[in-house]
């Protein structure tokens, strides 16, 4: 595997992405990491990330010195750069000039080829530059490859009697779209200057969890909250192929799912081989929320009677299946979000300890979009791995203020014409989320010759990849147009649509 050291980059998922798009399994720990450590992820190469701080400053991040000791290849990106520069016993000038955006590179050439076998079959071209140190004395030993506009030392990498350490360092980030050849130049390093081969795939990990759950579950039985989302789909399915029948999946329709929903997901998953037991608990969910109109309190009660049933149809199970992911893993030390503080979150994730079940957690080595391929790979339908994200407390977070079937009812008319117009227009998988949130406000409007007075839609979009920070959506006018006419001629109890502009932040994506 390829190990990425976190100094607290924006990009280091990014880069591990990029290491398994290209087919190398790669893994995020934290910068100081103790090298013995290290040594026991046995890495075929290691990558030091950017960061946010200077290599000089007092809280300055720096590696365990031992990894230039390792014997495999180290590519330095950014920062990373700067702490090689710095160990090799270069300079780094902490004042220069910020630089920020597309340069170019002029790539050095030797017989009419690259000189460096990190540029193999890349030309001069734009690369993205976000850093502020840059290296203003070579270490020793080592060579200019590449060279910029604003920085000489662009990429370095050891020579001569060094030239066996391999180490090699890039003031640019190769791992972002804007460098243009940065895959090219991951792919060089990789496999021709690590000798790594390309070996990760869906396939193959569907293959190795198989043997991995079989070997955890034993003959016991384990259990498994479906949501009708991606992860916990792709985690089920992958459970069910490697333990079948002793898997029991356990669907609750809290009643504050989309319209027809439970069916819908029922449908998908029953050719997928899942035996699923579908628990109607609308009822307890609707009468423990009426009269609450505190989104705080709304997601406490859920969370807390989502809890109360699923440990309902625990039996003799030991063992309860996760859809947990990479990034909720990583130690990360970059600057967290400031989501999940200001929104307390109860998912399946948030079953308490006492149920004493031991975790099985499939997929907690994947980003989202292996997910998807994962699922792809096992067969499961397009429409399930392609979903947006759906908050666990469902519609009780969109019908604003308290809740009640009634309300939940308009909301869902409503929201199941948003979402087929955005389907039909494809327009749903350029957004990462999509839906209606029904207000607690009315307006007058006029029907005919008739004065009403009735609720005001809101259609939320928004474009994102992570969900911390989200922009809203540009939907075509034409297409909003179309929503609202269907909308308000259609649903019952709503006579005025209008559209969200705001972005995350200072909003947040939902609006309780
Ligand atoms: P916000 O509204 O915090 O949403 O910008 C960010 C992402 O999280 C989802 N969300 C939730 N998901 N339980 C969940 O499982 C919750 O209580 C919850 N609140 C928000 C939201 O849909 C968006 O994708």
């Amino acid at each position: 595997s390829v190990l990425v050291l976190d100094f607290g980059s924006q990009y280091t998922q990014l880069i591990a992405r990029r290491i398994r798009e290209i087919g190398i399994y790669s893994e995020i720990i934290p910068y100081n990491t103790p090298l013995e450590k290290i040594r026991e992820h046995k890495p075929g190469a290691v990558i030091l990330s950017g960061g946010p701080s200077s290599v000089y400053g007092e809280s300055a991040f720096h590696p365990d010195e031992g990894i230039f000791t390792l014997g495999v290849p180290i590519l330095g990106i950014c920062y990373g750069l700067q702490v090689i520069a710095t160990h090799f016993g270069g300079a780094v000038d902490a004042s220069a000039k910020q630089e920020f955006g597309r340069a170019k590179i002029q790539v050095e050439e030797q017989n009419g080829a690259a000189k460096s076998m990190l540029f193999k079959d890349i030309p001069n071209s734009d690369v993205w530059m976000s850093h502020g140190d840059k290296v203003v004395r070579m270490p020793e030993g080592f060579s200019v490859t590449a060279s910029s506009g604003n920085s000489e030392m662009c990429a370095i990498e050891t020579t001569g009697s060094k030239a066996a350490l391999k180490v090699y360092g890039l003031q640019f980030h190769p791992e972002v779209q804007h460098t243009l050849y940065g895959k090219q130049l991951l792919t060089n390093f990789l496999i021709d200057i690590a000798g790594l081969k390309p070996d990760w795939s869906p396939k193959g990990f569907i293959e190795h969890q198989i043997e991995e759950i079989r070997k955890t579950a034993g003959k016991e039985t384990v259990i498994c909250g479906i949501s009708g989302g991606v992860d916990s789909t792709v985690a089920a399915v992958l459970v069910s192929k490697a333990i079948g029948k002793q898997l029991h999946c356990v669907f609750v329709d809290n009643g504050l799912l989309r319209k027809n929903e439970a069916k819908k997901v029922m449908r998908v998953l029953k050719p997928l081989g899942l035996s699923v037991n579908l628990v109607d608990a609308e009822d307890i969910f609707l009468k423990r929320l009426k009269n609450v109109a505190s989104p705080e309190k709304k997601r406490k009660i859920i969370g807390r009677t989502f809890i109360h049933i699923f440990e309902e149809q625990i039996h003799e199970e030991k063992f309860l299946v996760q859809g947990t992911l990479y990034p909720d893993v990583i130690e990360s030390v970059s600057v967290k979000g400031p989501s999940e503080t200001i929104k307390s979150h109860h998912n399946v994730g948030g079953l308490p300890k006492r149920m004493k079940l031991k975790l099985i957690e499939p997929l907690r080595e994947l980003f989202k979009d292996e997910v998807r391929a994962v699922g792809r790979e096992l067969g499961i339908a397009e429409d399930i791995l392609m979903r947006h994200p759906f908050p666990g407390p469902g519609l009780a977070v969109r019908v604003l203020g308290s809740v009640n079937k009634n309300r939940l009812d308009i909301l869902r008319d409503a929201d199941e014409i948003y979402l087929e117009e955005l389907k039909s227009s494809n327009l749903y998988r350029h957004v990462w989320q999509a839906f209606s949130v029904l207000l607690p406000v009315q307006s007058v409007g006029v029907m005919g010759d008739k004065r009403t007075y009735e609720n005001v839609l809101a259609l939320r979009a928004v474009e994102s990849s992570d969900g911390m920070t989200a922009d809203w959506a540009h939907l075509p006018h034409d297409f909003l147009s179309r929503v609202s006419n269907r909308i308000i001629n259609e649903v019952r109890g709503i006579n005025r649509v209008a559209y969200d502009i705001s972005s995350k932040p200072p909003a947040t994506i939902e609006w309780e």
